[in-house]
């Protein structure tokens, strides 16, 4: 009797140890979804480090202010590859890969944003199919928007990209660019 007993004890430990386990990780899957509207945010920043730390998930820091932080003369960089249609194919397999540019995530494939994301997108992206938008940015201030994002809003290309490879998505994007609707 005693025997059984003592055998009762250990299954009870065994099944409480089990239940704090499947909690513990069921508490894990829920913590890195709650991050994942920053899955393509700056890999690196601070809040991704603490994902599965429960403690930080709460006080996630305000990135609503985050906006570019351009070199003064960034307008003024000269675009070094021609469009062509060599160079724009290669910008939009950039565009659409997901270990790249992956800009459809946010933008689209139309550049006018990614309809299916957009609540999960801390930001709404700019409309980069706008014609007059476009017009009044350089390839260069293109380049460096793409190069360095805004933390938690944009992630930095450069990160994942050459700079051959961001200037191609610089003449791939000017292609995305449509006139606006006549009236
Ligand atoms: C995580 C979502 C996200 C991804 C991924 C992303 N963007 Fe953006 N992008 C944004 C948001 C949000 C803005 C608007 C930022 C602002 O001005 O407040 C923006 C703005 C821009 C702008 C500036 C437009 C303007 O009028 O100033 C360009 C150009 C741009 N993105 C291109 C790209 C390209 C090219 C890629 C891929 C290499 C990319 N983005 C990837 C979210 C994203």
């Amino acid at each position: 009797m005693r025997n059984s007993a003592f055998v009762f004890l250990i299954l009870l430990a065994v099944a409480v140890l089990l239940s704090a386990a499947a909690f513990a990780s069921v508490n894990q899957n829920a913590n890195s979804s709650t991050t994942e509207r920053g899955q393509n945010a700056n890999t690196s920043s601070p809040t991704n480090r603490s994902i599965n730390d429960p403690s930080k998930a709460q006080s996630q820091p305000d990135f609503s202010k985050n906006t570019w932080e351009l070199p003064a003369d960034a307008d003024k960089t000269k675009n070094p590859v021609p469009t062509s249609d060599e160079s724009i194919a290669k910008g939009k397999e950039l565009y659409l890969e997901r270990t790249k540019g992956n800009c459809v995530f946010c933008h689209g494939e139309t550049g006018a944003g990614n309809e299916a994301n957009l609540p999960r997108l801390r930001r709404k992206p700019a409309d980069i199919s706008n014609k007059e938008r476009m017009a009044a940015l350089t390839d260069g201030e293109l380049y460096w928007k793409i190069s360095q994002g805004i933390t938690g809003i944009m992630p930095a290309g450069e990160k994942r990209m050459s700079e051959e490879e961001r200037w191609h998505v610089v003449n791939y994007i000017r292609t995305l660019a449509k006139e606006p609707a006549k009236p």
